[in-house]
């Protein structure tokens, strides 16, 4: 890596890994692409799109079902990327990572198989209001079927969870808390151990939900120290509809299958079905082989990059960002916690953040408008949405600075 213009204080070869994004050279609107669109999903390098290319031309065939050739490559493969993958999170066990569509599936795993079999009438599960629609849902849903109660842990103004309500809140009840990592919304970077701890001192599982916090940050899931953490691949620079379920082993093992069908199975007849072993125990169906492939591919790719450098340049670019925002008055930055992800959520003036992001489009910047999936969030802020801006290390000031342009001709239209 070298020193680039953009780059500050990060030594990052900027011009050479944005050309490892196909995406980013092409026009939308006639204007060169400005993507600030990551934290719904984030680009995907030449090498992950190769690694699809790669399986579908070459490897194509079922795994863990076949004595051929193809079929003990492509197992072979798929079981590397877990392995993987559980050395990326620090999992003490590949068998503790499940391969899910992603931290939705991951989530709704845990609330329909740990929940139902664990949850009584009285229970609680607690949240907190920073939470995604996904991290809400299906514990309302496990809660009303099992008669047990949902709690939410409040937020500070500045969009930092209340850790004194926290621990307020866990009761001898709370059975599980379930926390977001990053708030996809506010940026808000959660303090998981202590919330660990906390919870496991009053005897409460951990479910930390990761799907914005892999790009960002080195996750040790043995430091944090959780029972779960989900994760989904195309947050962090892989394909769509592949992720995981990381839970501890004992937990696992303990937890009755979720999904019925092949592979999961030890042997069934009429009577009777035995289950499998983990990991397979959750992994009914033929698996998305491909998908799991250039999610290893993107793993790699970021890796070899470095997390740590990562954080650093994504670090600059949500510094100098919110600094040029601070200096104009009509714009209302939404999430200030001292702890922050590289994305910026913000209002200006009073203008409808659809509008906003109508003439952003035109001018080739893609953010995104509206709730995020957090309804409840935007209802504590008493707001309908905001305009976020959501910062990768393959983003640049340049853009930012085209960002800053496209909000004044915004206050020109609408002011
Ligand atoms: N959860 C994704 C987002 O925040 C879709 O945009």
């Amino acid at each position: 890596m070298s020193t680039s213009p953009n780059t500050g204080s990060v030594a990052f070869d900027l011009a050479k890994i944005r050309a490892d994004f196909p995406i980013l050279g092409r026009e939308v609107h006639k204007k060169p692409l400005i993507y600030f669109d990551n934290a719904a999903t984030t680009q995907k390098p030449k090498v992950v799109i190769d690694a699809l290319v790669d399986y579908y031309s070459n490897l194509n065939s079922n795994v863990h079902r076949g004595v051929h050739y193809l079929s003990q490559e492509a197992t072979r493969a798929f079981e590397e990327v877990r392995k993987q993958i559980s050395v990326f999170l620090n999992a003490r066990y590949c068998h503790e990572i499940i391969y899910t569509r992603g931290c939705t599936e991951s989530i709704n795993l845990v609330a329909f198989s740990w929940g139902r079999a664990s949850l009584n009438p009285g229970d609680e599960v607690l949240i907190s209001a920073l939470e995604h629609h996904s991290n809400i849902v299906p514990w309302q849903m496990i809660c009303a079927e099992k008669g047990a109660v949902l709690r939410v842990c409040p937020i500070l103004e500045d969009g930092a969870l209340d850790m004194n309500a926290f621990v307020s809140m866990l009761g001898p009840k709370t059975r599980l808390t379930a926390i977001t990592h990053i708030s996809n919304t506010l940026g808000t970077i959660n303090p998981v151990k202590e919330i660990t701890r906390l919870a496991h001192q009053n005897g409460t599982l951990v479910l930390i939900d990761g799907a914005q916090a892999l790009s960002h940050l080195k996750v040790d899931v043995q430091e944090i120290g959780c029972d779960f953490y989900t994760f989904s691949a195309h947050k962090v620079y892989g394909p769509m509809g592949i992720g995981g379920l990381y839970g501890r082993e004992e937990i696992l093992n303990a937890m009755p299958p979720w999904q019925g069908g092949g592979e999961m199975i030890k042997s069934v007849t009429f009577e009777k079905t035995t289950y499998n072993e983990l990991p397979f125990k959750f992994e009914a169906g033929t698996p998305n082989v491909g998908d799991v492939l250039g999610f290893g591919a993107a793993l790699k790719y970021i890796s070899q990059l470095g997390m740590d450098e990562i954080a650093a340049r994504e670090h600059e670019l949500l510094n100098y960002a919110t600094h040029r925002m601070q200096a104009d008055a009509d714009i209302k930055i939404i999430g200030n916690a001292p702890e922050k992800a590289s994305l910026i959520s913000f209002m200006i003036g009073n203008i409808h953040p659809y509008d906003a992001g109508t003439i952003f489009d035109q001018l080739g910047i893609a953010v995104r408008t509206g709730t995020h999936c957090t309804q409840p969030l935007m209802d504590y802020y008493g707001i309908p949405g905001t305009i976020r801006a959501s910062f990768a290390f393959y983003n640049t000031r340049e853009e930012i600075d085209q960002l800053m342009d496209a909000i004044a001709k915004v206050k020109q239209l609408f002011l």
